[in-house]
């Protein structure tokens, strides 16, 4: 009942790890799909070793909601093919999410993940609180990395979206116009929390990146409006923690959806969000998922009232 097709990617379970929030170690990673997800997304790869920023780089800053600068620290990708090889000794969808510094960067970080065994490639050109930010913002830009990589790999290649621009519905459409099988949306929002006993900045970097409950009414309108202008499936991210939550993604029109932030409630609420879908199409009369994709959009909403 739960099992789905996004491009070529053959899924037991809509639910996807978000990319970034636990370990890149086989064995976290194997626990997970035995826990419940479809696929695994990985943390963002860059072409060589890097170091995140300094604690404090992770607080809670309401009930469920966080705000990280965890950066883009990572292994680099030339360690990590040895992990992804172990990861798919198991079997399971593995999305690897990459970055680069430069476009040659990003297509050589993408084309030894797909060589390793990638079932999928999500470029991350998003992160608020690093400098890719800077590719997500720029629609010329967008087009020119996703056309670059999707000339070079063959498995199904995902964007990331930076939410914190002025309009991403450009952006999504120069990712599609590129040639990218489909979008995440959305990654974290930049945000600030100050300490007002000693007068700054509580994270060690200043900024960050929001997550969690917070950011899941923004996503669901981030995805109910990408719905309306692509073609391509949509992969709903930011603050799912109940099943009720990922099915409001899947009615705007998302096809799968990421679990990021409410994993920290432990790996339990994975199997109760795919318990609650099945009795959600149960009790409705559906019998997958894709039946329900986008039905809040036959509801005509009200237009701009006119002044009287
Ligand atoms: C601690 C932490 C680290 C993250 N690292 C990455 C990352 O490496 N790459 C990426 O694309 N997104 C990263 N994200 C963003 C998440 O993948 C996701 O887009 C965001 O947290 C919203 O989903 P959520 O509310 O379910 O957590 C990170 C988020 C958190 C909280």
């Amino acid at each position: 009942m739960l099992e789905l097709n996004i491009s070529e990617l053959k899924l037991n379970s809509p639910l996807i790890l978000a990319s970034g929030i636990l370990g890149v170690s086989y064995s976290s990673m194997k626990r997970l799909i035995d826990a419940g997800f479809g696929a695994i997304t990985t943390k963002s790869i860059g072409p060589v070793r890097r170091k995140g920023f300094k604690n404090p780089s992770i607080i809670e800053v309401y009930n469920g909601s966080f705000l990280n600068s965890v950066g883009l620290g990572n292994p680099g990708i030339n360690s990590f093919i040895t992990e992804i090889k172990e990861i798919k000794k198991f079997g399971f969808p593995l999305i690897v999410s990459v970055f680069g510094d430069n476009t040659d960067s990003y297509i050589d970080v993408a084309s030894k993940a797909e060589k390793a065994g990638a079932d999928a490639i999500e470029i991350n050109i998003s992160c608020p609180h690093a400098e890719v930010s800077s590719i997500g913002i720029d629609k010329n830009l967008t087009y020119s990395v996703v056309k670059a990589i999707k000339e070079k790999i063959s498995v199904p290649l995902f964007v990331k979206l930076n939410p914190n621009v002025t309009n991403m519905d450009d952006i999504a459409l120069a990712a599609q116009k590129g040639g990218a099988d489909g979008v995440v949306a959305i990654n974290t929002l930049a945000a600030m929390k100050i300490d007002i006993n000693v007068k700054r900045p509580v994270l060690s970097h200043g900024g960050g990146g929001l997550s969690g409950n917070a950011i899941h009414p923004i996503a669901v309108k981030k995805v109910y409006d990408l719905y309306k202008i692509l073609k391509i499936p949509i992969i709903g991210c930011g603050g799912v923690s109940t099943y009720e939550d990922a099915i409001e993604f899947f009615l705007a029109g998302a096809s799968a959806v990421q679990i990021g932030t409410a994993l920290y409630q432990g790996y339990g609420i994975i199997s109760k969000i795919n318990q609650g879908l099945k009795k959600y199409l149960k009790e409705n009369d559906y019998n997958s998922i894709s039946e329900i994709k986008g039905l809040a959009h036959n509801y005509k909403t009200q237009e701009v009232p006119d002044f009287d």
